[in-house]
């Protein structure tokens, strides 16, 4: 399943990521912001575990989302804004980590770095902001299916038709939740109109 975000908030917010002119912070800032508009839509229907707290008349039970079985696993080095977004609404969701960097010349991606924790019965947010060719999510999703999860969910801030396509295909029983889909990819596997290297714009590397 393919949800793309369609709130006119969240468009401005990706207009923001398209102008040049948007700085580093503003970048990670506009970014997390979006993360969490897509962790609101991602999780409407998750089951909230109930939890006994003691206000103001006294001790109750409440609705709270089982953060204990949720694990946020971020693609370095675009996803460190979404990762920190996630655990600001969620802080004890368990981060898992993997680096992957996209081979300039063959735009396969390759892993360098793998921290997932035991991903075994839980359910798995994947957070990349791109979806380029769609490599990048593929890899990781079956990375991450080898761990046994109960269910894995991807946020995305901006896709190509083309990736998406790559990653339904390639893994129909996830769940894909993205800001933006944009046209097209070009002949260097850039995301058309996008919004250029997010890792890059996040942390002034060009
Ligand atoms: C970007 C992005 C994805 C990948 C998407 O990372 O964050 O991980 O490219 O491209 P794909 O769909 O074609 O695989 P990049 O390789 O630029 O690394 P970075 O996050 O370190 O900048």
């Amino acid at each position: 399943m393919i949800y793309e975000l369609s709130n006119p908030v969240t468009k401005t917010l990706i207009t923001y990521l398209r102008e040049e002119k948007s700085d580093a912070i503003r970048f990670r800032h506009t970014v997390a912001e979006l993360t969490k508009q897509l962790v609101y839509e991602a999780l409407k229907e998750f089951p909230l575990k109930q939890k006994i707290i003691t206000t103001w008349q006294g001790e109750a039970s409440f609705g709270v989302v089982d953060e204990e079985n949720l694990i946020v696993v971020t693609v370095l080095r675009a996803g460190m804004p979404m990762l920190d977004s996630v655990m600001e609404l969620l802080p004890n969701a368990t981060a898992g980590f993997l680096a992957m960097k996209r081979d300039e010349i063959t735009h396969k991606s390759v892993l360098y770095y793998d921290r997932l924790p035991d991903c075994r019965g839980k359910t798995i947010l994947l957070v990349d902001p791109m979806l380029a060719t769609g490599g990048s999510m593929s890899d990781a999703l079956e990375l991450i299916k080898g761990r046994n999860p109960l269910r894995i969910i991807t946020l995305n801030i901006i896709g190509s038709p083309e990736g998406l396509k790559v990653v339904e295909s390639a893994h129909p029983d996830v769940d894909i939740f993205i800001a933006q889909i944009d046209e097209r990819l070009n002949d260097d596997k850039f995301i058309i109109p996008g919004l250029g290297d997010a890792g890059d714009r996040s942390y002034n590397t060009f």
